[in-house]
């Protein structure tokens, strides 16, 4: 059963955490079964950046991504080469590390 360790995050996750991962879950899911409150603004449809997460471990076991996902990637705050969506990147046989990162973009909101 593959981990996900989150990197500590100063409003969100403070101390961070390491939690189990179901092979075939997104990061997102992981985070939300474990009460980690990770915006979601679209309800994981590809349409916001607010799920944005960078992968500092583990980056190409995940699930491949879509010319949408890269599309909405654009908008995220912080992108990284190793950023995803947390609602699209399912997780495979490896532990991974994510960073949150510190802000997000909410059109929803702003
Ligand atoms: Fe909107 Fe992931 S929740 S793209």
């Amino acid at each position: 059963m593959p981990k996900v360790l989150f990197l500590p995050h100063k409003i969100i996750l403070p101390q961070g955490g390491e939690f189990k991962a179901i092979e075939g879950e997104t990061i997102l899911s992981v985070a939300l079964r474990n009460n980690i409150q990770l915006e979601h603004a679209c309800e994981k449809s590809c349409a916001c950046s607010t799920c944005h997460c960078i992968i500092r471990k583990g980056f190409f076991s995940l699930s491949g991504w879509s010319e949408k996902e890269d599309d909405i990637l654009d908008k995220a705050w912080g992108l990284e080469s190793e950023s995803r969506l947390s609602c699209q990147a399912i997780i495979g046989t490896v532990d991974i590390e994510v960073e949150i990162p510190l802000y997000s973009v909410n059109y929803v909101t702003e």
